[in-house]
């Protein structure tokens, strides 16, 4: 106790999306998904105590104090009652949080912020977790940062037991696998989306209709995608993740009232990259769209100019950031940390 431990975590891009719970408690998903990983160019740093001395937990995001008994936060902070149950421990945390990036505007905030505490929150407390038991701890906080406690191409395997114990992330490809992939990110927003992805996939599950028919797709297309990933051929990469993109955004379209993140610099976006792939007579670049108006590209290094190209320029383009694969949560030093150590409080409270 009383050892403050300070990590730094990426998101991740889903290339086959996960949408639709079967359990919101444990956060049980309808599907299996596949991800990349990013490097830490969008980055969550967090510091975690846990001391006898704290009367109940504080949290700081981004500065600002978090009310966890009003807020989705709070509900997400159940991570930490697991960690402290595996440690069985019963003492309360300072966690000090900083995203490098806008939170919730479909750049995958939460699953960088959850997979990060989670990683950070476990060395606090002297546990060794593996990979896996690490990606069922952050599961419970939020569904996609399961994905991000670890680097590379990463499969979360939907599972079938009601416990969750099969609901798990599972690395498919080191980022060395191949590292010429790139996830280009256009950002035309950063305001925080009208509708969170939690509120989003469960109307959608209640009364999709074309919903259905994802589920009945969207396995198969798991295992293909691991196996392009395998053999590392973008092609097959780029259109089942361009497929499905629309597939999900398209199961939204279709819920009542209708669900719609995409908006007219995302469908331009469709078209530009519909265009360049036909110009060079292959797929090259492939979009793909969170809970979210931004586009990320998924291409391969030689293709970045030519992409960027596209983007570049435009009015409605605030910025392009040119991401890799990333390793996954790291511990920082000491002197990166985020809490004054003596006084324990947030660097630079008052
Ligand atoms: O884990 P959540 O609740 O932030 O949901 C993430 C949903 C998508 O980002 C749209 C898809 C995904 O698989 O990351």
């Amino acid at each position: 106790m009383d050892n403050v431990t300070t990590a730094i975590g990426t998101p991740n891009m889903a290339l086959i999306k996960y949408w639709g719970k079967r359990d919101t408690k444990l956060i049980l998903p309808m599907n299996s998904s596949v991800s990349m990983t990013l490097d830490e160019q969008l980055n969550t740093k967090t510091s975690v105590v846990f001391s006898k001395k704290f009367e109940e937990d504080r949290v700081y995001i981004n500065g600002a104090l978090q009310d966890l008994a009003n807020s989705e936060i709070g509900e997400r902070l159940v991570v930490l009652n697991i960690l402290r149950e595996i440690a069985n421990v019963n003492v309360k945390a300072l966690v000090v949080s900083e995203n490098s990036f806008p939170t919730a505007s479909g750049l995958a905030s939460s699953a960088s912020g959850l997979a990060t505490l989670v990683y950070s929150a476990s060395k606090a407390l002297g546990l060794e977790l593996s990979a896996k038991e690490l990606s069922i701890v952050a599961r419970r906080g939020s569904g996609s940062a399961c994905r991000s406690v670890m680097g590379g191409i990463v499969k979360w395997t939907r599972g079938v037991k009601v416990d969750g114990s099969d609901s798990y992330a599972e690395q498919v490809a080191e980022p060395g696998h191949w590292p010429e992939l790139r996830d280009v990110v256009v950002i035309f927003t950063e305001s925080r989306k009208k509708i969170s992805s939690r509120a989003g996939m469960k109307q959608t599950v209640q009364n999709g209709i074309l919903y259905k028919s994802r589920l009945d797709y969207v396995e198969g297309a798991v295992n293909r995608l691991v196996n392009a990933v395998k053999k590392k051929d973008f092609e097959t990469l780029g259109e089942i993740t361009m497929r499905d993109s629309m597939n999900m955004h398209a199961t939204m379209l279709d819920t009542w009232p209708p669900i719609m993140y995409l908006d007219d610099n995302s469908k331009d976006a469709i078209y530009r990259v519909q265009e360049l792939n036909q110009s060079e007579g292959k797929i090259v670049a492939a979009y793909t769209f969170d809970a979210g108006s931004n586009a990320n590209i998924i291409t391969l290094s030689k293709y970045v100019g030519k992409v960027r190209k596209t983007f570049e320029g435009r009015d409605s383009v605030k910025s392009i950031l040119e991401l890799k694969m990333g390793g996954g949560p790291r511990l920082l030093r000491e002197k990166e940390s985020l809490i004054d150590k003596r006084r324990m409080v947030p660097l630079g409270a008052d």
